[in-house]
């Protein structure tokens, strides 16, 4: 029995030693030392022994296993060693080389005039507000004072999707939203930046699709005068310090007075010139006191509640500040055109 052991011993050293993979390694660790192992099968024949011979038996057996285990450790050790020199050699990364240059987006031009005016109602404490793109009629005409078959529903031509369902053509029913939102209690100081889509034919100056920001605010004693000092603060940041702003005149169902707000032209200062059409003024966007039925429909009460709301083209102010003459380069993904307007 004693010989066997030393056999085995041997035997198994041996093979370690000859194996060149940590899997033919582990191969050798199950035969020997496994509970199939010859090793174990002598440990169970010990009962036959005389109770002198058992321990020295024993102790043998043990001393067998723990030199196997001890060959198998360290050759275990040395093939990781290797494997991590052979990696380490096959991947050698040569840090001298020059990296491939990254190539640097710039962003979209109507992303950068949305970006600077919610920077610039932030900074006078508004937050910004979202609305589904997918409006129903009752946000998008209804709430804002234009029930069905009013004919100013024909001012914007609609893309609907069922009777009560449509694309919303104008950021106003946001307006709708956030007041109802509110609950009847104020203040509301709101801008909301979106997609909206209108039943246009594309050319230089009209797309199906285009983007408007709308501004609400809502609360004790709000004027027209609060509308105009805002209104001049955007003008002013979007078309430089020395602009005046007019208001004219108009009509939306949902604000009452109504106007069309006109920036002095930042090409001749006035003078008149090819971008304002030789008339000084440049119309950049429609705005108005919000009507009480629209306050009264969300919740508010028009008796201690004012409040005044706005609404600009983002790619007609883009266009007029970078001097672009079609509104479908916004459009077309041409990188050529985007990348002029990298920033930074
Ligand atoms: N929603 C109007 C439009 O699309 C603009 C507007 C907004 C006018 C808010 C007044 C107040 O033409």
């Amino acid at each position: 029995m004693q010989e066997t052991l030393k056999q085995l011993e041997i035997e198994a050293i041996a093979k370690v030693e000859a194996a060149s993979s940590l899997k033919e390694v582990n191969d050798i660790r199950v035969q020997y030392l496994g509970k199939k192992g010859p090793i174990t099968e002598v440990l169970r024949g010990m009962g036959k022994l005389s109770a002198e011979e058992r321990p020295k038996m024993g102790a043998l057996a043990n001393e067998v296993r723990e030199q196997i285990a001890s060959a198998i450790a360290e050759k275990n050790e040395q093939l990781e060693a290797e494997e991590v020199k052979k990696k380490l050699a096959s991947q050698t990364i040569d840090v001298t080389l020059p990296a491939s240059p990254i190539k640097i987006g710039a962003r979209h031009p109507l992303t950068i005039v949305v970006e600077d005016i919610e920077d610039l109602f932030i900074g006078m404490g508004y937050t910004v507000e979202e609305g589904p793109e997918v409006e129903t009629d009752y946000y998008n005409f209804e709430a804002l004072n234009l029930p069905k078959e009013h004919p100013a529903r024909d001012m914007q031509d609609s893309f609907y999707i069922t009777e009560d369902t449509l694309m919303r053509t104008q950021t106003s029913p946001v307006q709708a939203r956030t007041l109802e939102k509110y609950k009847g209690q104020g203040p509301v100081k709101i801008i909301c930046p979106g997609k909206v889509y209108r039943r246009d034919s594309d050319d230089a100056t009209h797309s199906h699709q285009f983007m408007q920001i709308e501004g609400l605010v809502v609360d004790h004693n709000i004027s027209m005068s609060d509308l105009k000092g805002t209104l001049e603060t955007v003008a002013r940041k979007m078309f430089g310090e020395d602009r005046e702003i007019r208001l004219r005149p108009s009509f939306f169902p949902f604000t009452e007075p109504s106007v069309e707000v006109d920036v002095s032209c930042f090409k001749c200062g006035g003078k008149g010139c090819s971008v304002c059409k030789g008339t000084g003024w440049i119309e950049i966007l429609g705005a108005g006191m919000v009507h009480p039925n629209v306050l009264r429909m969300s919740g508010f009460d028009p008796e201690t509640y004012q409040g005044f709301a706005f609404g600009m083209g983002v790619e007609r102010i883009a266009m007029l500040k970078y001097g672009i003459d079609d509104i479908r380069h916004f459009y077309t993904n041409d990188i050529r055109f985007t990348k002029q307007f990298k920033q930074d």
